[in-house]
């Protein structure tokens, strides 16, 4: 029961909060909010490269948590069906995001790390763009 109620509740709220927004500025927000996405991926590829990158990893991640839930609200794509995907895309990379938390960074975990971080990302960009 509690389950499918999670899943229901960004829907919902994505549906209330996007009413009024116009699709221009959801795009220009998106692509800010990806922008920095993509600056934070990089950092966190040149950090991988430095000893004990864990923390400064860590944060970074937590950064794109944040950009990924604003990203949710909004509607930016001129397609509505397109953009009536986005929540239920976002709640799994969110997960999938969370999941990389705490995580050992090492050159031994470097490779599977990457896979999943670039996975989270494709979640929505391989459905959406
Ligand atoms: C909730 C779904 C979602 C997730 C998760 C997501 N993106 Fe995006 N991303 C989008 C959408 C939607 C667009 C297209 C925006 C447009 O075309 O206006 C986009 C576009 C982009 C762009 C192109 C921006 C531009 O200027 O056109 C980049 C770069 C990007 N994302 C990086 C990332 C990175 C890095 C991650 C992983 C941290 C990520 N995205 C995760 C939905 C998502």
């Amino acid at each position: 029961m509690i389950a499918p109620m999670r899943r229901l509740l960004p829907a919902a709220l994505f549906l209330g909060l996007s009413c009024a927004a116009g699709v221009a500025d959801d795009a220009a927000k998106v692509r800010l909010l990806m922008g920095r996405n993509d600056r934070l991926k990089l950092e966190i590829q040149l950090l991988t490269a430095e000893k004990d990158p864990d923390r400064a990893i860590d944060e970074r991640i937590g950064v794109m948590i944040r950009a990924v839930k604003e990203a949710t609200a909004l509607r930016p794509l001129k397609d509505a069906a397109r953009n009536d995907l986005l929540p239920g895309l976002s709640v799994q990379a969110l997960a999938d995001l969370e999941s990389l938390r705490g995580l050992r960074w090492s050159p031994q975990t470097r490779e599977a790390n990457w896979n999943r971080l670039e996975a989270a990302c494709a979640t929505c960009h391989l459905r959406v763009r």
